[in-house]
């Protein structure tokens, strides 16, 4: 049985998180005397002078709006970066705990597990870049903490079987993340719909793909509140800049040019295989439900050579 409480470090079960007494006001007023900040303004003009939102609920609620879910399912993190490096500090121990990974996908996963000194199992995706689920059913340990699963995965475009994830969130005692940096070039839905079945699901999207804004760095992370309230005691108090905030409400607005860009870049993915598949030094395009597509060369080196030129 998926227990939070167990999969949780002691020393983060422990912790008395950050606090400012702007948390414990709830009203509205002019005068603020408890952040230090600078009371006469600010050279940047209109409120910048004040720390931001460090739950961010607005953007928080029109983000549930549209995703149809709950505002207290959301997480917001600097770049979907920081929800993946808050999850691997929040349940792994480092030297001692361990996550698990299906290369060939985002380079991160590994990179933040290292950077906490969180080893990685790695489980190669099967030939159709889909998880091998026997495999990464035998490797999973006392230790294995996390399952990261990327679906549309980078860099091979394909959505990762739905039975394969439910098996994994069924069998699994800790946490199955599942990144959809890429949902909405996806004909699938995102497994955004099984959060109400499975407490041990956390689904990442991010606002630096389809919707154009990754200068902003916001990326979301939705799960259930239990595992929202240990995010929020680690995160950085102020992780999501006001600038951020505020820009990304105000193009959340934007609908049908949102719906467009989509359509563009699934226009120019589908003319991009075409084109690939002309061209004599080809072996094969894969299909693609993301922004980018796989292909395989004849001599990839080459290829890759003179396109970086
Ligand atoms: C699968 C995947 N997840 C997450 C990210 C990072 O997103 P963010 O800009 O929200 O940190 C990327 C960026 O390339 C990605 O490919």
């Amino acid at each position: 049985m998926f227990n939070l409480n167990k999969i949780t470090r002691k020393n983060i079960r422990n912790l008395k998180p950050y606090s400012s007494a702007r948390d414990e006001f709830k009203g509205n007023a002019k005068i603020f005397l408890d952040a230090n900040e600078n009371a006469f303004g600010s050279l940047g003009g209109d409120d910048y002078n004040r720390y931001p939102d460090p739950l961010q609920l607005k953007l928080k609620k029109k983000i549930a709006k549209i995703k149809k879910v709950g505002a207290e399912q959301i997480f917001l993190g600097n770049g979907s970066d920081e929800v993946i490096d808050l999850l691997l500090r929040a349940f792994c121990n480092p030297g001692i705990d361990n996550v698990i990974l299906m290369p060939p996908t985002y380079g991160m996963y590994k990179v933040a597990a290292d950077t906490n000194d969180i080893s990685s199992i790695e489980v190669p995706l099967n030939g159709d870049f889909d998880i091998d689920l026997e495999n990464v059913l035998d490797v999973i340990n006392e230790y294995t903490k996390l399952i990261f699963i990327c679906s549309p995965n980078n860099p091979s475009g394909n959505r990762m079987n739905k039975v394969s994830i439910i098996r994994l969130l069924e069998y699994f005692h800790g946490i199955v993340i599942v990144d959809e940096a890429y949902i909405d070039y996806s004909d699938e839905k995102s497994l955004i719909d099984l959060l109400g079945t499975y407490a041990n699901l956390v689904v990442i999207q991010t606002f630096s793909k389809a919707r154009g804004m990754a200068s902003l760095r916001v990326g979301i992370a939705f799960t259930n509140e239990k595992i929202i309230n240990i995010l929020n005691k680690i995160k950085p108090p102020y992780n999501i800049n006001g600038l951020s905030q505020d820009k990304i409400l105000e193009v959340l607005k934007r609908k049908t040019h949102f719906n467009d860009m989509v359509e563009l870049v699934k226009d120019q993915r589908y003319k991009l295989s075409v084109e690939l598949e002309k061209l004599s030094f080809t072996e094969r395009v894969y299909p693609s439900q993301a922004n980018f597509v796989l292909a395989k060369f004849t001599d990839a080196k080459k290829i890759y050579d003179y396109l970086a030129q």
